[in-house]
């Protein structure tokens, strides 16, 4: 089959690759020619394990194209894969560049195509890019499909390969029977097809991202209970998850989340709820809750280090929103070294892959050239992000390099018992 991948940001770029890796022919459009220029050459324009192999295999195998035009790319299915991110000042997605695509789509279509979005989008985008199309272009003959994607940053290309399952919203017998093709090879590896309704596919993706944004934030409140009881987190979550109804993932307490989807996502959710005035209570307590709860962690780093931090230096171990990313979008660290910050500490901070896109985010604090570095004669260590590179860190050259033994552990990654006996004091999250 031919693809055609319109944006050639995370989504695009990953989902055009692993398309190609299957055999199928698959051309990645991006406006942005230096974006274009230097994938071409084989640089990455993110940090994703596995992605620079995968493109570079399937480039020289023929399979995978890069061009700034879409006259080049047109397929037996176009996928619109461009940024949806929130509008300022209202909450709403902003669809700008999925429709800009929609017309030129509409503007570049000869045979019959199907058009796909795999951008987060609004219930009912999909009736307006199938109306932008159709005013584009009169005789075109289309398909609108709803497709969206469940990646996990870091996890990317095991996830498009291997997913949970394939959603796909479709009305029109014709273009469900081209995504039945275009994910064949997938179906071969038993993943479930979900064909629905393309409103329902839409509202699928909200649902399931607030979903999932719900249950991080209710076992961080389990957290903060938890240490007020003197009960451990871990071990109830453990408890909680091994419930098959409840299962074992994403009950990890944390400084809450943060990423390109989950802010971005509940927010947009609430905004449709207001507009169909059908309240989601829920979701709007998940998004203030976790708001907070990032600049209360910093208050947390603050209880440890007993109270006053001025002229204190803390380093700070990971800048990313997660582990495995380059990724700074709504990263909790934001708030928690501002929240160190205006309270008079000096903040140095390593992490592996984010520090020059944290920078232009954090301009004022000092960036170190690894972990060690970072701690040296330091008042506290604060891990923020769970790089697996930090799990084993050595407890006693941290001891000898501090200038005061406090660790705060806000991704619960250390034993306290082994910090303890390293003669360090240790604060986790909800134990
Ligand atoms: C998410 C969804 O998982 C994915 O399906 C969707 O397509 C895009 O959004 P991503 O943002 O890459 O993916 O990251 P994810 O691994 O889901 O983590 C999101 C945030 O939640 C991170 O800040 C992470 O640290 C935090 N998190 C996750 C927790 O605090 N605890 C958990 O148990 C899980």
């Amino acid at each position: 089959m031919r693809i055609t991948m319109i944006g050639s940001g995370y989504v695009g770029l990953v989902s055009g690759a692993c398309f190609a890796d299957f055999g199928h022919d698959v051309c990645c459009v991006d406006k942005d020619a230096s974006k274009i220029e230097r994938l071409l050459a084989g640089v990455m324009p993110i940090y994703e394990p596995g992605l620079d192999d995968l493109v570079e295999r399937n480039v020289k195998a023929g399979r995978l194209r890069f061009t700034t035009s879409l006259a080049d790319g047109v397929a037996d299915a176009v996928f619109i894969a461009v940024g949806t991110p929130s509008r300022r000042g209202d909450g709403h997605a902003d669809l700008s560049y999925v429709f800009g695509a929609a017309r030129e789509i509409g503007e570049a279509i000869t045979g019959y195509t199907v058009v796909v979005t795999k951008s987060t989008v609004p219930v009912g985008t999909g009736d307006e890019v199938e109306r932008i199309i159709r005013e584009a272009n009169p005789q075109a003959e289309f398909g609108v499909v709803s497709n969206p994607e469940f990646l996990r940053e870091g996890a990317a290309i095991d996830d498009f390969k291997r997913p949970d399952r394939i959603v796909i919203g479709s009305e029109d017998t014709r273009a469900t029977e081209v995504m039945r093709q275009v994910y064949r090879p997938l179906y071969l590896n038993q993943a479930p097809i979900l064909v629905t309704g393309r409103r329902t596919a839409e509202l699928i993706k909200y649902a399931g991202n607030a979903f999932l944004a719900t249950k991080i934030t209710f076992i961080n409140e389990i957290a903060d209970l938890c240490e007020r009881v003197g009960a451990n987190v871990q071990e109830v979550a453990r408890g909680i998850g091994l419930d098959n109804r409840i299962g074992s993932k994403f009950l990890h307490a944390g400084p809450g989340y943060g990423g390109s989807c989950f802010p971005k996502d509940t927010l947009a959710l609430l905004k449709t709820s207001q507009d169909y005035e059908a309240p989601q209570r829920i979701v709007e307590a998940v998004v203030a809750v976790n708001d907070q709860r990032k600049r209360a962690m910093g208050r947390k780093v603050i209880a440890a280090m007993g109270g006053s931090i001025r002229g204190k230096t803390v380093a700070v171990l990971g800048l990313a929103f997660k582990q495995n990313t380059d990724d700074m979008r709504d990263s909790p660290a934001i708030a928690v070294v501002q929240a160190l910050t205006d309270a008079g500490a000096v903040v140095r901070a390593f992490d592996p892959e984010a520090t020059e896109q944290a920078r232009p985010l954090l301009p004022d604090i000092e960036y170190a050239t690894g972990p060690y570095e970072a701690i040296e004669g330091a008042d506290a260590v604060v891990v923020v992000t769970p790089w697996d590179a930090f799990r084993a860190l050595d407890l006693k050259r941290i001891k000898s390099l501090l200038a005061a033994p406090v660790v705060v552990d806000l991704r619960n990654i250390f034993d306290p018992e082994q910090v303890r006996s390293a003669g360090l004091e240790y604060t986790g999250v909800g134990r």
